[in-house]
């Protein structure tokens, strides 16, 4: 391996190199009596990047106080590149990045992060080992903006794509989206739509849930779940875009810091897309479909989205791989000089003990969930009462994508066996609209009738018809419990509708 100095500094700086010499002897004199402190460097701007014994430094090294600035080695020579030839970043055979360009690439990687996971996985892929990749997502993933042509969807791009990448390796995709649900669901139920063994798990509900804060409760939840899974799975957010909301932000808004909290990559095609559509006018129509001829839909993208959505996330694969072969070639490890008092690379796949929304202290251990789920949406646990009156399993128009249990009728009730966990709750998922003639049930836990709880299929939301989750309660014992659930004589909805869909009922 070549000299650092020789990376660092060439031609004719030896002034700077002397005073550089100077700060490190100096940095590594107090490095070494352990007392280091960050303000050892007062009255110098800029920073020193030494060249300590065991480290190999690459970062620029700039001293501002002196006229001359040591040069700063920003990339290898050519033949210094290693793995595919798309490594060469933004060559020639860089695909990707000739015809999305650098810049749009940037603005997709919302959050890049250290990647042991999900390099992990690359790397067992690499080696020719089996992968499943597994996908949680909503309407956009099950393809609604391709009514025509479903077969031009992401995850089927993505998954072909992968392949190219991995010939050696078998790779299996099992995409769990389901429409009009989002993070609140997918928290406690998301082991109805995926297996237990995924080795990639890709999220994308971004639009599915609204900005509230609520979502990101449960949004943490979900990843806290996942990433528990036996094979420590890789979580990947790709985020897409909706015009269709009140505000161009939605609840994946919400799921970003909490995936940089759990060190899991997100990358949004809102991000690269937005200013240029909001540049032309009718760009909006071009990524979008269309409910009809007339009307365009701004909650789905269509083909070109799709595209944009696999390339941006094969692009970060790529981008990932490539670092792992760099890495192979120049194995730079670190090794901590601060006896502990920093971070190793041995925490990167751990899960935090402590979650992002909650307050700090020194012992507590978040447990472990284990959800009980029963939905409407799977083949596993499917959403049936252990006895009922008036409710019945149903779908809108043969829209198999979504079947409710419905009633219509006050009076109407349902009965479930739960399995309540150590977080004390009983939920129901349900739909909510401002037009559809929803009304309110009744729902109670055991006997306990008078402690029950209202939830309203009414909201006063315009153009927002989706699924919401109600506590019923978060006071239950561990253990087995009888959820009821009755239709209510009074309503919200304006055209006193009476008509409630569940969709699922989960306790954790
Ligand atoms: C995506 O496309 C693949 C084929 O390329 C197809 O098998 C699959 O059903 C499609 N999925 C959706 C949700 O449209
Ligand atoms: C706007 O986008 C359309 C494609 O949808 C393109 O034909 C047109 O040239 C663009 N206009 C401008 C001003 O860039």
């Amino acid at each position: 391996m070549p000299g650092i100095r020789q990376y660092l500094f060439r031609g004719p700086q030896a002034v700077t190199l002397l005073i550089l010499v100077n700060i490190c002897t100096l940095f590594l004199w107090y490095n070494d009596r352990k007392d280091l402190e960050v303000n050892i460097f007062n009255g110098i701007e800029g920073e020193a990047y030494c060249p300590h014994p065991h480290h190999h430094a690459m970062g620029p090294a700039t001293v501002t106080h002196t006229e001359t600035v040591a040069e700063t080695v920003l990339s290898r020579p050519k033949a210094e590149v290693a793995g595919p030839a798309f490594c060469d970043s933004c060559g020639p055979h860089d695909l990707l990045c000739l015809q999305y360009g650098d810049h749009t690439l940037a603005r997709s990687r919302v959050y890049e992060g250290a990647n042991a996971r999900f390099r992990r996985v690359i790397k067992k892929a690499m080696a020719g080992r089996p992968i499943k990749i597994g996908v949680l997502g909503g309407s956009v993933t099950n393809g609604h903006g391709l009514k025509q042509n479903k077969v031009e969807n992401w995850t089927a791009r993505y998954l072909k794509a992968w392949k190219a990448l991995f010939p050696r390796s078998e790779t299996v995709l099992i995409n769990g989206a389901v429409p009009a649900t989002g993070s609140g669901y997918f928290s406690m139920c998301w082991g109805e739509h995926i297996e237990e063994d995924m080795d990639l798990i890709i999220i994308e509900l971004a639009i599915n849930d609204q900005r509230i804060e609520e979502n990101a409760v449960a949004y943490e939840w979900l990843l806290r779940g996942l990433l528990d899974l036996p094979k420590k799975p890789a979580i990947l957010n790709l985020q897409t875009i909706g015009l269709a909301f009140p505000q161009i932000s939605t609840g994946g808004d919400h799921h970003t810091p909490i995936s940089a909290y759990y060190d899991t990559p997100v990358i949004s095609l809102r991000n690269a897309l937005a200013q240029h559509i909001y540049n032309n006018a009718s760009l909006d129509e071009h990524y979008f479909s269309r409910v009809n001829p007339e009307t365009p839909d701004w909650r789905h993208v269509n083909v070109h989205g799709h595209k944009l959505m696999s390339d941006l996330l094969l692009s970060y694969t790529q981008r990932q791989l490539c670092a792992i072969e760099r890495e192979k070639h120049d194995p730079r490890p670190w090794i901590d000089s601060s006896e502990g008092k920093l971070p190793g690379t041995d925490i990167l796949e751990d899960i935090p003990r402590l979650r992002l929304l909650q307050k700090y202290d020194r012992t507590s251990i978040t447990s472990r969930v284990k959800p009980f789920c029963l939905s409407t949406r799977t083949k596993k646990h499917p959403l049936v009462p252990m006895e009922s009156e008036g409710w019945e399993m149903w779908t809108y128009q043969g829209r198999l994508a979504k079947p409710y249990l419905r009633a219509t009728e006050p009076g109407s009730y349902a009965k479930f066996d739960v399995q309540v966990g150590v977080m004390n709750r009983v939920r129901v998922t349900y739909l909510r609209s401002k037009t559809f003639g929803l009304g309110d049930v009744w729902c109670w836990i055991d006997g306990n009738k008078k402690g029950g709880t209202r939830l309203s299929g009414y909201w006063n939301v315009d153009n927002v018809n989706i699924a919401i989750v109600g506590v019923v309660s978060d006071k239950t014992p561990p253990g087995k419990h009888v959820l009821t659930c009755e239709v209510m004589q009074e309503t919200n909805d304006q055209g006193k509708g009476h008509e409630f869909r569940m969709i699922a009922v989960d306790a954790s």
